[in-house]
Formats: C-alpha cells, structure tokens, sequence
C-alpha cells in the first residue's frame, strides 16, 4: 500500500481505523498522526454534545442554530438558498469542532405517514437532488464533509432497523437512488452514509451493489461510506460490500472481527487497507479544505434562519388577498394558539438542536404592528384524550377573543408526539382539540387564516374552503416566529411552493395497501407512483398539488420555446411581474413521454429555476435539461424515439404553456432474441426486412405472417411459436438462422 500514513500500520491498526473511536468520532492513531475526526448530526444545525452522548436527541448538546428543518428548505425549491444553509451549517460545525456532519437527509417521502419526513426534502428525487447538492456544495466550502443519508431506501420508521425494502430495480432508480446519483455528480460529497433496512432482502450496509457497483463504480463516488449508528450487525460482509466506516465505537469488535477474518485467510487485507485509505483520505482532504474561521456571527445565522423560514412557507391559500395585512391600520388582530407563543420548530431525534435563541410569533407580531393584538392560547398542545374543563375553558376564551377581533390569526400544528423519528404516523389529522377551536372560531370571527407548523403534511380538507387563508409554515427553525410577522404584514413574501402533494384523505395516498408492511417486509407495490406521480396518474383529486404555493405577486408565462435533441433540451420561457410588487416564482419544467413502450408518469419534474422580478419587470428563463430527461430505466438508462411532451407550469396541476418536441434517440433498437415477438421484428428496421423478404422463402405458409390483420392478432406472439404453427418443422433453428443473419 502507497498511502504515506498507512504503510507502517499493523492490520490491527489498520482495522481500527474501520470503527468509530467513540460515540461521535472516527479513531486516531497517535504514532503516525492520524487525528480523530468528528461526526456529528445534522441536519439542520450541529448537534454537537459535549456531555452525555446519544443518538436520539435526548442528552443535551452545545447551542447552534437551529435551521428550518428539510420539509421547509424542500419547499424553497432554491438551491442557492440552501448553499448558503450549507455554508452556515459549515461555518458552526468548524467552531464547534465538527468534521464531517450527518446530512442531508435526502429520503424520498413516499407516505406522509413517515415520522421523519421532516428531515427530508420531497416526493421528488430531481428536487430532492439538487438541493442536496447545493447544500453538500455549501458545507464543503468550509471544509466540512456531509454525510448524504440514508442509503438508501429507508422511507419509514416502522421497523427500521429490520424491514426489507422490496422495490424493483426501475424503481430504485428512478425515484428511490435518483437523488443521491444527482448529488454524487454535482457536489462530490464526503462521505454517505448507509440506512439500516435491508433492501430486497440484503441489509443496506451489506449491499455489496448498491455501496460499491452503484455508488462507487456506477457513480464515481469517491469519499467514504459510513454505517448509520448501530447498522452493522456483521462487520466482516459489510467491509466486503464497501462500508468503510462503522459507527458509532464498537469498542474494539468490529476492529477483531476484520483482523480474525484476514489471519484465517477469509478476508484480503487488500480490502482492508483500501477502507482505510478511503477514511484518512477524506478527512485530510476535509483539513486542507478548511476556511480559517474562530467566530460565528450567531446573529447574522439567526437572520438566515429567518429568511429561509418566510422562503419555505407555503401560501395555500389567500381568499381576497387577505395577507399580508396592514400593519399600522385597521382593528384588532386575534392570535390564538398555544404554537404562537410556544413555537413547534424542529422535530424529535437524532436531529434535536439546542437553540441559539427562539423566537415566537406572538412577541414578533407585536413587535412589528401598531394594530392591538389580542391573544388567546385557545388549547393545550401535548394533550390526547378526553376533553375536560380546561380544554372547555380555553375554548371559550379563544372563541371570545376571535369575536372581537377583525381578523384571526389561528396557529395549528402536530404535538411533538405525533411525529419523530423512530416511529410513524397513523392518520394526518390535526388534533381534535385544535379543530373544536377552529369550528368554534369560525363561528364568530369574520375572517380567519391558519398558519400550521407541522413535518409531514396535514388533512386541510374539512376546513379549507372555509378560511380565508392557510400558510404552511413547516417546521420552521428557531426564526420561525419572526418569518411569521414578516410575512403576515407583507415584510417578506412566503417563498414556498409545495415540495410534496397534500392529499384530500390518507386512503388516497400511493402507499395505502402497502403500508408499512409486515413480516420484515415491505412492497413498494406503487412502484414509481410517489407522490404526484400517483394523483397524476389515478387521476385523483388532491387539497394541493406538488409545485403549488402563492405569493404576494402575480406572474404571467409566454414565449416557451424547446430547443431539444437526445442529449437534452434547452428550454426558454419569459416570466413576467404582473403584480405591484417585487416577488419570486418557481419556473417547473415536467416532461412526458406518452408514446413509451413501458408506462410512464403523466409528467415529470425535469427542472426548475426560482425567479425574483420587480414588478412589471420581465426575464427570460432558461432551464437545461439533461439527456436522462426522456429516459427510463429498462436495465440500463434507455430513451425511445418518438414524441415528448414539455410543459412549464407552477405546480403540477397548473401547467402555463406546453408543446411537444420530436426526439431520434440513436440507437434505440430493442435488440431481437429467439423469444421476441412478431410486433418486435417488425419494429426492428433491419428484421421487419428480412422477415419480409426472406420468410416466404424460409416457410411458404409463413408468408402472410407480416400482413395488417394477422399483424394485429399474432403481433404478440413470439416468432418461434408463429412459425411452428405455420408447419416450420425445426422453428427454433429457423428463427436462429435469421437472428444470425442480422
Ligand atoms: C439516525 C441518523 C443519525 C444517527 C446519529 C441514527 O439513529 O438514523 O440519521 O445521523 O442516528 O445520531
């Protein structure tokens, strides 16, 4: 072995490099000077403990800012946004001490019911991807690795640690793997690390293709793949497979396993010594990366924290333009809810950060306005069970509070119960104590507009169509509060568009009959039909689509113009203020390929740009495509020749302009094989020749064979069978005969 650092190292010295050193670093070894580093969560903000250590957010850990969690920044659909997170996760995690830290989260939410949909970004794996890598690409920058997890396919909490994933392999790639592979190419991040599931039967972190055919030899990755904290329960097959790093601290067994396997002759120390390479590679890559930085500007993070909150708030809705409201005219506003004053704004876990400061909504509404503002905290947040006096107390109180009110400002949300990790959810109902205030409300306040903080999305349907407005605010950081009263008073617009569909009722969703499984396994029996894919497809109605949010603007589309051959497309459309203000829109690029051979979604995300215009300013956008556009997965990456819808929109049910473009994919010919069918040789250039000119020659009775009526009877039957019927007497080495003549 080359490496410098590594040539003198015993085997035991080497193997212990595969295993953390303790709770939260990688091991050193002093004699060569190979320093410990720090790997700690993640995702948005460090969590970095200094006393008791564990992965479930339950010990304490240092003050950090806790950001917008990644069902918020999902929302924001800006990548630039979510480098300049990454950057700031950076700039903390280098003076906290933090070498690499644990993220993105880049799972695709394919139930709502997930508990930890909160940590991930979308149902969409090109969103998912790009803004994964904008936010690798920001930490980096500092010289901080990430950890893209969980590889992959851990889309529940029920049963983590055991159930097996069955997915077929279009569908692993296409939806499931496609984030990762996007972030691999664009960001060239640290490190991964292995979720604990087993996927088709064979755990993630013993997944010997999806860690070193996909990721490494497919992909080009190049840094090191950790386990996730406790996914190694035999560390011998799973350095085979190519996880190089077991974490947390095995003390010392997984170190005695690797030795023992290489003295019996049952392992290479081959295999040995390149893992180890790998991780002392990448943290000194990481060293000679950093960015000299002593001090956090705490206050500038809290900012950013707030500008990224109001960027993935999400307006569903806005009846008569009720927000934003004036602040300095007009009668009293009513803030009811205890969430207004005792903000939910992260979720339960590995990823619980110790905040910096926490705002509340309620102290920033009245910080900002000159309006009275009334409030009332109208329920109890933690509670189930039985309604009581205090609950009727609280009720009335809120009720008559709205009722004096020329507006109310309704805070709902999920109690940190409803939604963690470690386990699911069961409905997406908000609590009935919050809905009996709700309809109370309602009752008597003249306008009322909800503003939820919630990770997983929530059945809106039994009060939408009777509030003014609702905004989606996530879980929304510790600036929170103050993205609140930006946006309620028009000081910010709400950026978000919807980065997941909001179904009208659980039993609508792609995962009904497949959910959460049992008996160690799981189906994704939905296959590819995640999220808008499914509603698309089913043609089902939703509360709101994927894509979908409001601003304080209006903009108008023209002028789409596709340029497009097989190896993409460039698309160009001109985007137009036509509001009073400034504002942002996201520019949605889906495509559809709806003469495939294979089904196909309606539509799909294939790019998207987010655009800031003064009003009455125009731009035109340009959005590239790349060739996988058109393609899907048919053992290997395949486009077919033929007619592909592009359409821009802003969601995925609001689809501004589209047309159609005509694609030649070279080499698209299915190759033809002894099973293949008439059909097939006849869609085959060179094989509907021969069979026309040389079948009557081969078997006369064969000759009307490739005719228009026995065309479409006898398309689907193989050639071999076709020919034996017609009284071939060797039909097999006929057909051969011809395949050989190709
Ligand atoms: C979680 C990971 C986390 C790790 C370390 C695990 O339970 O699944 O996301 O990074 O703990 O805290």
């Amino acid at each position: 072995m080359n490496h410098p650092q590594l040539k003198n190292l015993t085997l035991e010295e080497k193997a212990s490099l595969l295993s953390g050193g303790s709770f939260w670093t990688s091991a050193a070894i002093e004699r060569v000077g190979i320093e410990a580093a720090t790997l700690t969560d993640g995702p948005h903000g460090v969590r970095k403990q200094d006393g008791q250590a564990d992965h479930l957010g339950i010990n304490d850990s240092l003050p950090s800012t806790a950001f917008p969690t990644a069902a918020a920044t999902g929302s924001t659909w800006d990548p630039e946004l979510l480098e300049r997170l990454g950057e700031a996760l950076g700039r903390e995690s280098r003076v906290l001490g933090v070498d690499v830290l644990l993220g993105p989260g880049v799972n695709i939410k394919r139930s709502p019911l997930c508990g930890r949909n909160f940590e991930y970004f979308s149902e969409d794996p090109i969103l998912t991807g790009k803004l994964g890598a904008a936010w690798v690409r920001g930490i980096q920058s500092q010289g901080v690795g990430a950890s893209v997890k969980h590889f992959a396919v851990n889309n529940q909490e029920t049963d983590r640690q055991r159930i097996s994933a069955e997915a077929d392999e279009r569908t692993l790639r296409e939806l499931y793997l496609r984030g990762y592979e996007i972030i691999v190419e664009e960001s060239r991040p640290a490190t991964f690390m292995c979720s604990y599931n087993r996927i088709n039967g064979v755990f993630a972190s013993e997944n010997r293709w999806l860690l070193t055919t996909v990721l490494r030899d497919e992909w080009g990755f190049d840094g090191y793949v950790m386990s996730d904290w406790g996914a190694v329960t035999d560390r011998v097959p799973t350095l085979e497979a190519g996880l190089d790093l077991e974490m947390p601290t095995s003390s010392g067994r997984g170190t005695a396993a690797i030795v023992d396997a290489v003295q019996r002759g049952q392992l290479d120390e081959s295999v040995v010594d390149v893992a180890a390479a790998r991780v002392v590679d990448v943290h000194e890559r990481l060293r000679a990366d950093r960015v000299e930085i002593t001090e956090v500007d705490w206050d500038a993070h809290h900012e950013l924290a707030r500008e990224l909150a109001a960027a993935s708030a999400v307006l569903l809705k806005n009846e008569g333009d009720i927000l934003p409201l004036p602040a300095d005219d007009g009668g009293p506003i009513a803030v009811l809810g205890e969430f207004a004053r005792s903000p939910r704004y992260q979720g339960a876990g590995s990823s619980h950060i110790n905040p910096t400061r926490l705002d509340d909504a309620l102290n920033a509404i009245r910080d900002r306005t000159s309006r009275t503002v009334l409030f009332a905290p109208a329920f109890a947040v933690e509670e189930e069970g039985p309604i009581a006096g205090d609950d009727e107390a609280l009720l009335a109180e809120a009720r008559d509070t709205a009722a004096q009110a020329d507006v109310t400002i309704l805070f709902l949300g999920l109690p940190s119960i409803d939604e963690s990790e470690g386990y699911d959810r069961t409905h997406l109902r908000l609590p009935a104590r919050q809905l009996r205030v709700l309809e109370a409300v309602l009752k008597v306040a003249p306008k009322v507009v909800v503003v939820l903080s919630n990770g997983g999305v929530v059945d809106v349907s039994s009060f939408d169509s009777r509030v003014d407005g609702i905004l989606e605010t996530w879980l929304s950081g510790q600036a929170g509060g103050g993205a609140v009263s930006d946006i309620l008073f028009g000081d910010r617009e709400p950026g978000g568009r919807l980065a997941e569909t909001i179904p009208l009722r659980l039993e609508d969703t792609p995962t009904l009959i497949n959910w959460p499984g049992a008996n160690g396994k799981v189906y994704y029996g939905e296959r590819i039909y995640v999220g808008y894919r499914w509603y698309d497809k089913t043609a089902r109605d939703v509360a709101y689509p994927f894509g979908h949010g409001l601003g304080y603007t209006s903009f108008a589309y023209s002028d789409l113009t596709v340029d497009a051959d097989h190896t993409g497309a460039r698309v160009q459309v001109t985007v137009t203020n036509t509001g009073s203000r400034r504002g942002a829109d996201v520019v949605q690029v889906y495509v559809a390929d709806p003469e495939a051979s294979v089904d196909r979604p309606v539509r799909e995300l294939a790019g998207f740009q987010k655009v800031t215009l003064e009003s009455g300013a125009s731009q035109r956008v340009v959005i590239d495509l790349p060739a996988r556009a058109w393609a899907f997965w048919d053992d290997g990456w395949r486009a077919e020749s033929g007619r592909f819808g592009v359409a821009v929109g802003t969601s995925s049910r609001d689809i501004r302009l589209s047309t159609e473009v005509e694609i030649a994919i070279p080499d698209d010919i299915r190759a033809l094989d002894e099973d293949s069918t008439l059909n097939e040789w006849m869609e085959h250039p060179e094989g509907r020749l021969l069979l026309e000119t040389e079948l009557a020659n081969l078997h006369p009775e064969a000759r009307n064979l490739t005719g228009g009526e026995t065309l479409r009877l006898a398309g689907s039957i193989p050639l071999r069978t076709l020919v034996g019927m017609a009284g071939a007497s060797d039909p097999g080495t006929l057909v051969n005969s011809l395949l050989a003549r190709l």
